[in-house]
């Protein structure tokens, strides 16, 4: 962060507190409340995070105004036009593009760890075979710390760098083998001919039975949907990454607890939401009932694939996914997907309601990404094990920043107490 000479003056019960301002390269001032409580004897309330930086941080930055999404200084919409999830990887990890040599190099290793430990197939057979891809996923990532015992200990950098690659290299492998298990085909082994989408994709849809060709339309697509989903600054998945890493735990369990949290529809559940959604609606003409749902503060329904925390005009993933899911719609031929057709008739009704218009919601990444995926031949239960898939370089690098950090403290929140205060013990047969 960048010190500056301003200071916030903060008047407490009568005492006045100067409290350091800091200017950061980007984004709004923040002011450094760390010796408040100690000073002034008081905590700052903000439950959801809305006004707190939790930390400081260059890998991504959002500007919810203008709809800018940046990592490491490039825009979204240039590295998804120009750029390939695997380089993305590489540009998050390690702060600069790679030279052609560094690629190559981050490329082999990332190919030659793709396998998991044979062991792991037997621990896929314990779950149900209706189990939800995400909770069979959320189980062998943490079991990892099982496996892979040379990559646990966090104070040992090259450990550190073993256990990103690791976690970048398998995640494909166990996201397809959680979606073969739970529809009875075969695991299909990685390949280290193809490139990181086309493997997924050949992992997740080849049979034994045939040839399976990855059609480049389809891996351009996979892969710039990895991309777009890669970071995203301290969101809640992220932020329970960094908490969980602040304890010291190995990073296969503060990755497994990221990806329990962004089961939840308010997060990366939402394109499984979005998706399950427009089934509900069925048709254009239902639409109008819907929204009014939405609208009703009452009905706790929301329109899933809307809105965002910290975008207030537009969601730039959003834009760059909605040029890819017409592309892929019509190479399948199903640019006449009743569902695209509710989607659409849907954000046009959405972004010309004053209600929607005055909240700012708008459609997010999920709206088209399950659009693309449900096209694609996914069922909607793998389309947030694939945001997770896509997301585990931006956990993993804001893992790597915060362990890397001499600053380091374990997050424990305080909080506003308005419970029962002190009160003695009454034995039952008084009560
Ligand atoms: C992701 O943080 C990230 O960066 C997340 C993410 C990432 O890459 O990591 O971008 C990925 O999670 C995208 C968001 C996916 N979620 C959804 O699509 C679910 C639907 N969206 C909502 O749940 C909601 O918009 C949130 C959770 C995304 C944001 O909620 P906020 O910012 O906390 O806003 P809020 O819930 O306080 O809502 C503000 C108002 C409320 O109305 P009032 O109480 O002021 O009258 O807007 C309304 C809400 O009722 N509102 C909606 C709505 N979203 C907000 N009303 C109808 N439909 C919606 N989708």
């Amino acid at each position: 962060m960048t010190n500056s000479n301003k200071t916030a003056t903060l008047i407490v019960n009568g005492e006045t507190y100067e409290l350091p301002m800091y200017t950061p390269t980007a984004g709004p001032d923040v002011i450094d409340i760390r010796k408040l409580y100690a000073q002034a004897g008081v905590f700052t309330y903000d439950p959801g995070f809305t006004s707190t930086a939790a930390c400081d941080s260059t890998i991504t930055f959002i500007d919810g105004e203008k709809g800018e999404l940046l990592h490491r200084g490039y825009p979204i919409d240039q590295l998804a036009g120009k750029s390939h999830y695997l380089e993305v990887c590489y540009l998050l990890l390690y702060g600069e593009l790679p030279t052609v040599d560094q690629l190559e190099d981050f490329e082999h290793r990332v190919t030659h760890h793709t396998m998991v430990h044979e062991q792991m197939m037997n621990f896929f057979r314990g779950f149900r075979r209706d189990a939800h891809p995400m909770a069979i996923i959320t189980g062998v990532i943490g079991a990892m710390s099982a496996f892979y015992h040379d990559s646990l200990d966090i104070t040992d950098e090259w450990q550190r760098e073993v256990a990103s690659i690791r976690m970048i290299a398998k995640m494909p492998t166990i996201v397809a083998m959680a979606f073969k298990y739970t529809v009875g085909q075969p695991f299909v082994y990685p390949r280290n001919d193809l490139d990181y989408a086309s493997n997924f994709l050949r992992m997740c849809f080849s049979v034994p039975c045939e040839e399976y060709e990855v059609n480049p339309i389809l891996s351009r697509a996979m892969d710039r949907i990895f991309t777009l989903h890669a970071d995203h600054e301290q969101n809640a998945s992220t932020s329970t990454v960094r908490l969980a890493s602040s304890s010291g735990a190995n990073p296969f369990a503060c990755i497994a607890a990221g990806v329990a949290c962004l089961w939840g529809p308010a997060h990366g559940g939402a394109n499984q939401a979005c998706l399950e959604m427009l089934r509900e609606i069925g048709t254009v003409d239902r639409i109008p009932e819907f929204i009014a749902r939405a609208k009703d503060r009452d009905d706790p329904f929301r329109l899933m694939g809307f809105g965002h925390r910290v975008y207030k005009n537009t969601d730039p993933r959003a834009t760059v996914l909605k040029q890819s899911a017409d592309e892929v719609l019509e190479l399948l031929g199903v640019e006449d997907n009743e569902l695209l057709k509710v989607a659409k008739a849907l954000e046009k009704v959405a972004l010309n309601d004053p209600y929607f218009i005055e909240k700012k919601l708008f459609p997010n990444v999920d709206f088209y990404s399950g659009i693309i995926l449900e096209a694609m031949g996914f069922p909607t239960s793998m389309f947030t094990p694939i945001f997770a898939l896509s997301r585990t370089v931006g956990w993993i690098s804001q893992w790597k920043e915060m362990i890397a950090d001499p600053q380091l403290k374990i997050g424990r929140p305080r909080q506003l107490y308005h419970g029962e205060t002190n009160r003695d013990y009454t034995d039952i047969e008084t009560r």
